[in-house]
């Protein structure tokens, strides 16, 4: 009995295994982080930072390093724009110390840093970045272009959100795109798409939360993201997507929807901001904007999240909660 019971485990365990290393549902790159032992999550969300400490970078750093110490996170999401102006020049840019590691100093910030690239990165060497030397110099550091990270209760899908964007293509003025790795551009966005829509339908995780760098809904100086509107958002609504996770504009925002139940909330408040453009936007759906700096916090349990923003001196500007329960008898 005892034997054939660790024989079964062992095939769960094999099959399990097999399923997440197989690419039979998705192409894209699969990690896991476990929830806590009471069955929550927490983790922090900043976007638009890497200025070596300037532009209250520092000031938010320290307070996110305190209010991830309150509530014991799992985890930071980073929106992209990792490294300004350009991104890395390569794996030894010290710009990786100067902006990252010397800056999130906080012992509740040691934890895993799940990052997506934003167009600035593009305008370096976005290998680096991907590079696994950067994750020897840091544990901490994970990044790839776009993947989906399995914590259970939660199932978040990395977009790269950067190559959608026509304008970097048709009118870069200054600036070298590192395209390497995308290009085809036209295959590479339609097996992203595919990729992304797939996992979402297989997911079975009760929160589906989507984190691209670029905005979907905006009222900041980007605005909307017309081709993510058109190529990404269809098929958030279509596969019940909870959130939208964005930086790119430098502002802290909560939009809801008139169409669906997705929420889209921007967190690029890491460093630069006080952009002062800020276009109207439907009352109905503009939940909260704020112009300056600070970053998002985010603690869930199976059927509720609370979200509450932060800004510099770590004081509460926004909060509110989602329940799944109410949600789903809606
Ligand atoms: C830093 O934050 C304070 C408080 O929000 C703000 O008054 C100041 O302008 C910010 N500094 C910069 C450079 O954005
Ligand atoms: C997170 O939320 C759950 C459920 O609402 C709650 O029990 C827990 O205390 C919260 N954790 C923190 C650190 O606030």
């Amino acid at each position: 009995m005892v034997k054939a019971g660790y024989r079964l485990l062992f095939l769960g365990g094999l099959l399990s295994w097999l399923c997440l290393a197989s690419p039979a549902t998705s192409e894209l790159q699969r990690l896991q982080h476990r929830v806590k032992p009471d069955g929550s999550l927490s983790f922090l969300v900043v976007g638009d930072w890497g200025r070596e400490g300037n532009y209250n970078q520092s000031e938010v750093a320290s307070q996110m390093g305190v209010i991830g110490e309150k509530l014991d996170i799992n985890f930071v999401i980073s929106t992209g724009d990792n490294f300004y102006d350009c991104g890395l020049t390569g794996e030894d840019d010290p710009a990786f110390f100067k902006s990252f590691t010397d800056i999130y100093t906080a012992p509740s910030l040691q934890k895993p840093w799940y990052n997506v690239l934003g167009n600035h990165d593009y305008r370096g060497d976005v290998e680096a970045q991907l590079s696994p030397v950067l994750k020897e110099k840091h544990s901490k550091w994970v990044c790839f272009r776009s993947f989906i990270l399995n914590a259970e209760i939660a199932e978040f899908f990395f977009v790269d959100t950067t190559p959608f964007v026509n304008e970097y293509f048709t009118d870069p003025r200054q600036y070298n795109y590192d395209w390497k790795g995308v290009e085809p551009r036209d295959e590479y966005l339609f097996n992203l798409v595919k990729d992304v829509d797939s996992a979402l339908k297989a997911s079975s995780a009760k929160w589906k939360i989507v984190v691209g760098h670029h905005t979907i809904k905006s009222a900041g100086q980007h605005g909307v993201t017309v081709e993510l509107e058109k190529q990404l958002l269809p098929i958030l609504e279509a596969n019940d997507v909870d959130l939208y996770v964005n930086g790119h504009d430098h502002c802290l925002q909560h939009i809801t929807s008139t169409d669906s139940d997705i929420q889209f909330i921007t967190s690029g408040g890491g460093s630069q901001a006080w952009r002062g453009k800020i276009s109207s936007w439907k009352p109905e759906e503009m939940k909260f904007y704020y112009d300056g700096q600070g970053f998002l916090s985010v603690n869930m349990t199976g059927d509720r999240a609370d979200l509450v923003f932060y800004d510099v001196f770590g004081q509460v500007l926004h909060k509110w909660s989602i329940s799944k329960q109410l949600h789903d008898a809606a």
